[in-house]
């Protein structure tokens, strides 16, 4: 790929991945740009603005689970764990799993530095004797974690059915990273969304309010911030679909009319009805989720469900499964 005269060499490895990732996606057919460009400033603050909509049930239901369970959660789990949370946004579920444990630390995992801060300050208001070591890093690649955690049991903590974002091998992969990361006795407490009507599903990825519209759309106001873009971001739609044969809601940027735009000195062309693929959030079934753990080397041991069967938490370990026959 050419040179980028029109903007200054990016600053560091997270703005030369999104200027690498940007250009490669819009280059590629089907275009597609991965999800976690979503959460600068603004999206992690519309994504947060997404948790409390009245169609999007996730959020409340994972949390109104781990409260329900927080006693049977602290005696399976244990005391004296450090408790590693990959992509910890703002941390509002973790007290939940903080005062059900008695954990020995914390180590929350983020891509965005502004928003690690700010709630490593509020919770340790609230735990005020438990080590809180951040760690601004894409949890995606291997995590080295603090000399604070080394020798000490650990539970990592996924929530949110953030896993969704990852098709079934990159899944795989990331449940493998992170069992060799924590190590000998580690346990897992993951969220996973449930496989559901698309009646539930399709408003819960397209608000009435248009949060999520506007979530999908800061993409590209952040391309034209970030990357010297001219994208014309009234010219494109939010889409949402159910793929059933892939059991995903796909998100999408539909292009409304035929549009030109220039994005780091490269332009790009795309026809009415062309779209940008911008997320995948995948559901499971029971076996699909416990599938999934399994060829990630986790074994899972307690699975908590809401009444109405809308979201999962699983709880596993790091112990190969056993190989009879
Ligand atoms: C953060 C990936 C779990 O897939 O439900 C919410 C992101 N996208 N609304 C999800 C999201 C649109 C969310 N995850």
């Amino acid at each position: 790929m050419a040179d980028a005269p029109t903007i200054e060499r990016p600053r560091n490895a997270l703005q030369q991945a999104f200027y690498r990732e940007v250009l490669a996606g819009l280059s590629a057919r089907p275009r597609a740009i991965p999800a976690r460009w979503f959460y600068d400033r603004r999206g992690s603050e519309l994504f947060e603005a997404i948790t409390d909509l009245p169609e999007y049930y996730p959020t409340r239901t994972e949390t109104a689970l781990l409260a329900a369970h927080s006693r049977e959660i602290g005696t399976v789990i244990g005391p004296g764990r450090a408790v590693i949370e990959f992509g910890s946004g703002s941390s509002t579920k973790t007290p939940h799993v903080l005062g059900a444990i008695d954990p020995a630390a914390y180590v929350p995992i983020d891509i965005s530095g502004d928003f690690l801060r700010h709630s490593a300050e509020q919770l340790s208001e609230r735990f005020p004797e438990l080590p809180i070591l951040p760690v601004e890093a894409d949890f995606l690649n291997p995590v080295e974690l603090p000399a604070g955690v080394r020798g000490l049991p650990k539970l990592g903590f996924f929530p949110g059915s953030t896993i969704g974002n990852m098709s079934a091998p990159a899944a795989v992969d990331f449940l493998r990273t992170i069992h060799a990361e924590l190590g000998e006795g580690a346990m897992l407490l993951i969220g996973m969304d449930r496989v559901k009507s698309t009646e539930i599903l399709i408003p819960a990825y397209n608000d009435a309010a248009g949060v999520t519209a506007a979530f999908n759309l800061n993409l590209l106001h952040r391309i034209n911030r970030e990357l010297d873009g001219d994208i014309p971001v009234a010219a494109f739609r939010h889409n949402a679909i159910w793929n059933d044969d892939a059991a995903r809601i796909e998100m999408h940027l539909e292009a409304i009319v035929d549009v030109r735009f220039t994005v780091a000195g490269h332009s790009f062309a795309m026809a009415a009805g062309e779209t940008i693929h911008t997320e995948n959030s995948h559901k499971y079934g029971p076996r699909g989720a416990r599938l999934m753990l399994a060829a990630g080397n986790w074994t899972p041991i307690r699975e908590w469900i809401d009444p109405d069967g809308l979201f999962a938490l699983l709880l596993a370990e790091a112990r190969a499964p056993e190989t009879a026959p």
